[in-house]
C-alpha cells in the first residue's frame, strides 16, 4: 500500500508513522509547574540530535481541541526539564503518567515513583530510573496548523546520571539496563532489549 500524508487526518497519520518508526525508546520527561508541582510523562518521538554540545529533543502532540500538555506548558515555563530512562522495572509506572491527568496532580506521587533533587536544574530526576539526563532548553520548534500541531522541544544535556550497577569500562551495559522500547500496533505494545545480537565491523 502507498499513502501520502496529505490525505490522512491527526490520528491516522501518528498510527501510520509511530507503527513504521519502531522500537523507539522512551523519554520519560520530568518537569516542574508554575506552582512548584512536579509532572512526568512519556515520550516516545525522542532522539539524540548531536553529541557536542549533547544535544537531544523529542515531540509533543496536542490534546484533542488543540490544547498544550502540561510538560510543554512547564518547559516553556522553566525552561529545563529531565530525561529519565524507562526499564522493564519501571514500565508500569511510566504508563500510568501517561494518563490525562489536572496539572495541580503531581504524577510522582500517582506513579509511586520518588523525585530526587538534580544538580543543574529544578525538575526532579526519578530516582528509580538507572539513568537521568539533565536538560535546559535550546528551543522549540512547531509544526502543523492548530489545532493538529506539535512542538519538538530540543534541550541540551547539562549532566548525565548513570547508576554505578549499569556502567562497566566506561559504558552502559545494555542487558544490565533493560530498557524498553515503544512499538506501533495499540498502544500497549513494548519491547525489551534483552534479545540482543552483534555484528563485527571488521568482518
Ligand atoms: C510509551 C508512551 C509514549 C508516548 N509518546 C508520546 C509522544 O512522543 N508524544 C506525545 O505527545 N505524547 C506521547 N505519549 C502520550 C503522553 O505521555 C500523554 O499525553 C501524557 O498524558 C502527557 O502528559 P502531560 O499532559 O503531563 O504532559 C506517550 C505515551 C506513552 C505511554
Amino acid at each position: 500500500m502507498k499513502f501520502n500524508p496529505a490525505d490522512l487526518n491527526r490520528h491516522q497519520s501518528h498510527d501510520l508513522l509511530a507503527d513504521c518508526l519502531t522500537p523507539r525508546p522512551i523519554a520519560f520527561v520530568s518537569t516542574v509547574g508554575e506552582g512548584g508541582v512536579y509532572n512526568l510523562a512519556p515520550f516516545s518521538y525522542v532522539t539524540p540530535m548531536c553529541n557536542c554540545p549533547m544535544i537531544v529533543g523529542f515531540g509533543i502532540g496536542r490534546k484533542g481541541k488543540g490544547q498544550k500538555k502540561d510538560t510543554l506548558l512547564n518547559i516553556e515555563f522553566a525552561k529545563e526539564f529531565v530525561i529519565n530512562i524507562v526499564t522493564e522495572s519501571l514500565a508500569e509506572a511510566m504508563a500510568k503518567t501517561a494518563k490525562a491527568y489536572p496539572a495541580e496532580v503531581d504524577e510522582f506521587k500517582e506513579a509511586g515513583l520518588t523525585p530526587v533533587s538534580a544538580e543543574r536544574v529544578k525538575p526532579p530526576m526519578v530516582a528509580e530510573s538507572p539513568i537521568n539526563m539533565e536538560c535546559r532548553l535550546t528551543r522549540i520548534l512547531d509544526f502543523g496548523v492548530f489545532p493538529d500541531c506539535n512542538d519538538f522541544v530540543i534541550g541540551e544535556v547539562v549532566r548525565i546520571h548513570v547508576k554505578d550497577e549499569f556502567m562497566a569500562d566506561r559504558r552502559v551495559q545494555p542487558l544490565k539496563l533493560q530498557s524498553i522500547g515503544r512499538l506501533g500496533g495499540p498502544a500497549t505494545t513494548y519491547c525489551r532489549t534483552t534479545d540482543i545480537f552483534k555484528i563485527r565491523l571488521d568482518g
